[in-house]
């Protein structure tokens, strides 16, 4: 066998170099190669055309078993996995550390085995001491959960398999497995590739659901192996501001049903709270009309959320260079807001401070929110608070339009439920008006007029 030649790992895209480079040849990341096990060399005679088992092949009519579910009993994490855990699936439950992923596993996992079913808690970052004590303040203490501290995955499968395979496995966390199958340290690409391979091999073989917790890095990616995104079935994120209550949990890939669908808890003393109508969660406190507020009604999957935008203005009486500040928003959509307001509608930002802040720690991407902020703006600009019980919602374009956008009839129905009586949208939605009074919008001067003349 010739010699086995060292080998560099990307740990942002997977991809393998022979040589350790500065930055990728792939990805083009910086500083994201790091050493792997060698690759084992075959010869090159080696012949795979032969001595294989015959591959047989199916029609896709030949009948199928119907996909069965099974709820954890924590109805916001099973809505968020598409309406509960598939036997035989592997889950990847990403999310920054303290976040709550260790908390909301533990709740899974203890009510998956109060309903008699076998779950299975692997912890390899805390002492069993520790998750104990954690059950304790939950409440938990008395669920039948099966908890053990390992890190062995070779330790842990042998275990396993000689005893009925569980419903429910957890391990937390897949950055502290160890498997003796090949070289490294815990944590590396090549160990958390091949001990993530292993379970998941479990998982299929038995039936097994398995959660694989994944800390993630500062910019969102699941640390180090992207590889592992592509061998599990469900990526979840598990997010929210750690100075906020709230916390979300998204899909953000599932073989076995919608992406996009969210979870939303709130982190109490007690452990995570299920929240069933999150937009009380966000619009708690709205009492007076207060200028530069606006309300938004979010699109979070199929799931409507109201969320509040506060902006803030501030006039400059020297010349400096005034700040734009944003939580919660993309700063360069706002930017766009301001440049389109003042070229479309002849208002003036250049010597004003503008601050965006989204209430309680929510993160919005839909572009809908738009006309939301630009309604905020106009408000805190003109000092004049909007209707308290009053949406907005629609895309701006850059020449001053207001665009139609998906789900308005959700959004609108959502709005109402809450109490609110009037609708701001873009007039290609019209039709949506359901069961609130719509206010038609086709363009941002549109917007300006009307909260300017105070109407
Ligand atoms: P944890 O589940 O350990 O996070 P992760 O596994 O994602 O790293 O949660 C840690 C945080 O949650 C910790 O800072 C305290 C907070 N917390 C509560 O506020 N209430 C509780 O009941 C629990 C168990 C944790
Ligand atoms: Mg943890």
């Amino acid at each position: 066998m010739a010699k086995a030649k060292r080998r560099y790992v990307c740990t942002e895209c997977g991809s393998v170099a022979h040589r350790w480079q500065g930055q990728c040849v792939d990805c083009s990341q910086w500083n994201t190669l790091v050493e792997d096990a060698p690759a084992t060399v075959f010869s090159t005679k080696h012949d795979l055309s032969t001595g294989g088992r015959a591959v047989t092949f199916e029609a896709l009519d030949a009948p199928t078993v119907p996909l069965s579910r099974r709820t954890t009993g924590l109805a916001e994490f099973d809505r968020a996995l598409g309406g509960g855990i598939v036997p035989g699936s592997a889950i990847l439950m990403g999310g920054e550390p303290g976040i709550g992923k260790s908390t909301l596993l533990l709740q899974a996992a203890a009510s998956v085995a109060r309903s008699g079913a076998q779950a299975v808690y692997i912890s390899g970052e805390e002492a069993t001491g520790q998750v104990r004590l954690r059950a304790v303040r939950l409440g938990l203490a008395d669920a039948p959960l099966k908890l053990a501290a390992a890190t062995n995955v070779r330790d842990i499968l042998t275990t396993l398999h000689d005893d009925e395979p569980p419903a429910l496995l957890i391990v937390d966390s897949i950055q502290t497995m160890h498997s003796d199958t090949i070289e490294g340290a815990p944590g590396t690409v090549s160990q958390v590739r091949a001990s993530a391979f292993e379970l998941i091999r479990y998982a299929k073989e038995n039936g097994v659901a398995l959660v694989l917790v994944g800390h993630v890095t500062k910019d969102g990616t699941i640390a180090g192996p992207r590889v592992l995104e592509h061998m599990v079935d469900v990526v979840m994120s598990f997010e929210g501001e750690r100075s906020h209550q709230y916390r979300i949990l998204r899909s953000l890939k599932n073989r076995f049903g919608a992406v996009d669908e969210i979870g939303v808890f709130a982190m109490e003393s007690e452990g995570l709270e299920e929240v069933a109508n999150p937009s009380t969660l966000f619009l708690s406190g709205r009492e007076d009309p207060v200028a530069g507020t606006s309300v938004f009604p979010a699109m979070e999957g199929t799931r409507p959320v109201l969320v509040e935008i506060q902006a803030l203005i501030v006039r400059l009486q020297s010349g400096a260079t005034p700040r734009r500040a944003v939580v919660g928003w993309d700063s360069g959509r706002l930017a766009m807001l301001l440049a389109v307001l003042e070229a479309r509608c002849g208002l003036s930002f250049s010597s004003a401070e503008v601050y965006l802040n989204v209430a309680g720690g929510y993160r919005l991407s839909d572009p809908a929110a738009d006309l939301a902020v630009a309604a905020a703006l106009v408000s805190a600009l003109a000092d004049k608070p909007l209707p308290l019980r009053a949406i907005w919602f629609g895309e701006v374009s850059l020449s001053g339009e207001v665009r139609a956008v998906a789900h308005a009839p959700l959004r609108l129905r959502e709005a109402a439920k809450l109490g609110f009586d009037q609708g701001n949208g873009p007039v290609d939605n019209a039709k949506a008006g359901a069961s609130l009074h719509n206010r038609h919008l086709n363009s941002l001067a549109n917007l300006v007029d009307r909260i300017m003349g105070g109407q």
